[in-house]
């Protein structure tokens, strides 16, 4: 696989979509505007409620973004090897224009010729009830066996905030473990294997069928149109395509990195079971966490949310 920094993925990501005619739009600050159901922004799609809801008009059916997201829900988490408060999701938006054909047909062509990612590791979980979209993986090329069904609590996503657009999703996963996928075929019968329940995988990319309004009183009412909402995660993608195990020994944590283990004389990466030493083992969280931390709280200052 060809290694990317995060500044190409963006690129080639942004530069795919508006190749697709999606006008490339700018990121939203992490505080919401307008919308008090939402304290801070968490996904593509917040800055857009107004367009899917068809409150507003947006400036274009098909648009294109690099949002920085902010998720307090995922703050245990950090410190593993993918979760993070603050990340960016690129996404691609339509607004009553293209539906599921094109989403699930653009993203495997994107995440497959221009980011370089194996197909044979892809696998991909659809809602229990979205039997089109299964049809959809299988026509362009996704064998049956590696589409997974869930629920509402893995594959239904939204609102952003207590109100708003919703609808049923489906995530495109990647295979990080060390088997040959010609070895996939017995894997799959096994219990446990497999995307949303087995740590070799990873999600990637989410797409959203967004097709509902969830109102406050919890009634959810039809959308006037059918529209797309995704997300994909730039730092596990660079996690992936750098050959990394983790976020943290990615470009976009190293500076920061190298700055904590110079100042507290701690190394990163001595976590391993084999090393002696317990209070070099746990650093490896600890400086996550201070890394995480302090980048997420820089960018949360510079949208003005300010620590008293
Ligand atoms: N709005 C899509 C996502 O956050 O995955």
């Amino acid at each position: 696989m060809k290694s990317l920094t995060s500044v190409e993925i963006r690129k080639v990501f942004l530069d795919f979509f508006q190749s697709k005619n999606h006008l490339v739009h700018p990121p939203s600050s992490l505080i919401p505007s307008n919308d008090p159901t939402l304290l801070l922004t968490n996904s593509g799609m917040a800055q857009f409620k107004s367009y899917f809801s068809g409150e507003s008009e947006p400036p274009s059916k098909k648009i294109t973004t690099a949002q920085k997201c902010f998720r307090t829900t995922d703050i245990d988490e950090v410190g593993d090897s993918t979760h993070l408060t603050l990340f960016e999701m690129l996404g691609n938006f339509s607004f009553g224009d293209y539906f599921k054909i094109d989403a699930c047909k653009w993203a495997l062509e994107l995440m497959t010729n221009h980011l370089g990612f194996e197909k044979d590791k892809i696998f991909i979980s659809v809602h229990v009830d979205d039997k089109e979209s299964v049809e959809i993986w299988k026509n362009i090329g996704i064998p049956e066996e590696k589409i997974y069904l869930f629920g509402d609590e893995d594959n239904w996503w939204g609102p952003a905030g207590d109100e708003g657009p919703c609808g049923p999703c489906s995530e495109l996963h990647y295979y990080i473990g060390d088997k040959d996928p010609s070895s996939f075929k017995d894997l799959e019968k096994e219990d446990g294997w497999g995307p949303n329940t087995h740590e070799d995988f990873v999600e990637l990319y989410n797409l959203v069928f967004t097709q509902f309004y969830h109102h406050i009183d919890g009634t959810r009412t039809e959308l006037p149109n059918k529209n797309i909402d995704t997300g994909m995660g730039l730092e596990r993608v660079a996690t992936i395509l750098q050959g990394k195990n983790s976020v943290y020994e990615t470009d976009l944590f190293s500076s920061l990195i190298s700055k904590i283990e110079k100042k507290s004389g701690f190394k990163w990466g001595s976590s391993s079971k084999n090393n002696s030493n317990l209070e070099e083992r746990s650093a490896d969280k600890a400086i996550s966490v201070l890394a995480e931390h302090s980048r997420s709280a820089t960018f949360l200052i510079a949208d003005g949310v300010i620590p008293e």
